[in-house]
């Protein structure tokens, strides 16, 4: 750790701060220990990495920052042909009970097997939430989108009420996926038109990858006012509104209004356009067309120092909110420091 210090502490005379640094620093260490766990297993699930096409793009300005997202405002009837009717009213059931009542906004994330296993990746994303600092709360906001039935089934154990099976016929979606395999491919897609639905329904969302890990609740850093915001990938360049930041479709918040419908559409559509690419190469190929500027979409990029990831080193673990376990291929030897520090960090009290 190179950053121990929180900045909320005075100076003040040594001995009186012990406990509260003792404190702080157990903290810590179960910050660090579960920040390692996602290392080891983003490691196991996927490297998210993409080829980033640069576009050049007019951006529209405004204020950027704070304060929780607004109530989504048209409420569109829409039947989604691609879910059965009885999943239908299962996924508006879950839907009414996850949603903040006041700004009717889920939190939304995706499971298959490989991830659902007992102490994998699916605990590990709940125990982050029941650690980090503020973040409990935001438990029951959750809708786990479960791949396969093994998956369901696992989630129905652990967290009821909040999970929904989004079949997809014909396809199993249930082991790990080799990144950009045919099927990953598919469930990528399948996951792009199944959010585009939730705008469709009238519910803002905040979709999450699960290796992640929740250390401060995001929703008072992101911006009020702004269609779609997207986590960065490799490179952040300080510019929240400039196109040439490289998406992560790990993390996104987006607004149900008509623009964002239309550009999930658009978004949606152009896999066919860029044949066997994922939708977060496409999103980066697509995101300053003259389409998406003709709508109005307003577009902002999350800063690493609130959405962390491991393929920049200007966060802070302090101060991010969540850490995205990928990018981690090529970073051994920061691996190697992890591991030390998750000795030191499990020796004594840390289990998970
Ligand atoms: C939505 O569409 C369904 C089926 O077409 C219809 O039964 C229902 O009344 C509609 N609801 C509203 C609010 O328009
Ligand atoms: C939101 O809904 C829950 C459960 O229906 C209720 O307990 C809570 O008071 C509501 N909060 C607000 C702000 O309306
Ligand atoms: C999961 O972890 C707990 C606590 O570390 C342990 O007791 C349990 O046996 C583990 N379960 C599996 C299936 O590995
Ligand atoms: C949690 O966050 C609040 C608000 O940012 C802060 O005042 C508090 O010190 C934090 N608590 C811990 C244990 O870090
Ligand atoms: C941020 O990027 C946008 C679009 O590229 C540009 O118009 C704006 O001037 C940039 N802002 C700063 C402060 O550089
Ligand atoms: C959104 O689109 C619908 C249907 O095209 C239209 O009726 C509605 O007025 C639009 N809402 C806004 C806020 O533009």
């Amino acid at each position: 750790m190179t950053n121990s210090g929180g900045g909320d502490i005075e100076l003040q005379p040594l001995k009186p701060m012990l406990p509260q640094l003792q404190t702080m620093w157990r903290e810590l260490k179960w910050i660090v220990t579960l920040f390692v766990l996602t290392v080891f297993l983003s490691i196991v699930v996927y490297p998210s990495r993409s080829l980033v096409p640069q576009m050049l793009s007019q951006v529209p300005s405004f204020p950027a920052f704070v304060q929780p997202p607004i109530a989504a405002k048209n409420e569109i009837n829409y039947t989604d042909t691609t879910i059965e009717a009885e999943d239908r009213r299962k996924l508006a059931r879950i839907l009414k009970e996850a949603s903040m009542n006041d700004t009717k906004t889920v939190i939304v994330t995706l499971m298959n097997q490989a991830w659902a296993e007992p102490n994998s990746t699916f605990d590990l994303f709940l125990e982050g939430f029941r650690i980090g600092n503020g973040t409990e709360r935001l438990l029951r906001h959750i809708v786990v989108v479960c791949l396969d039935d093994k998956a369901y089934s696992r989630c129905l154990e652990v967290f009821p009420h909040r999970c929904f099976f989004l079949r997809t016929t014909g396809i199993d979606f249930s082991s790990e996926k080799r990144f950009m395999a045919g099927d990953y491919l598919r469930m990528m897609w399948r996951r792009t038109q199944f959010l585009g639905s939730l705008l469709k329904l009238g519910y803002n969302f905040l979709f999450t990858d699960m290796d992640t890990i929740w250390l401060r609740d995001p929703f008072p850093r992101l911006a009020v006012d702004v269609d779609f915001q997207i986590a960065c990938d490799f490179f952040f360049n300080g510019n929240f509104t400039d196109r040439h930041n490289a998406a992560n479709g790990g993390f996104k918040m987006v607004m149900a209004n008509n623009r964002t419908v239309d550009f999930y559409n658009y978004w949606y559509k152009s896999r066919l356009r860029f044949r066997r690419r994922n939708e977060q190469e496409v999103l980066n190929w697509i995101k300053g067309d003259r389409y998406v500027n003709k709508i109005g979409l307003t577009m902002r990029f999350i800063g690493t120092t609130d959405v962390g990831n491991f393929c920049q080193r200007n966060w802070d673990i302090t101060k991010v909110c969540v850490m995205h376990g990928n990018c981690c291929i090529g970073q051994g030897n920061k691996l190697m420091d992890l591991r030390q520090e998750k000795k030191v960090s499990t020796a004594d009290e840390v289990s998970i």
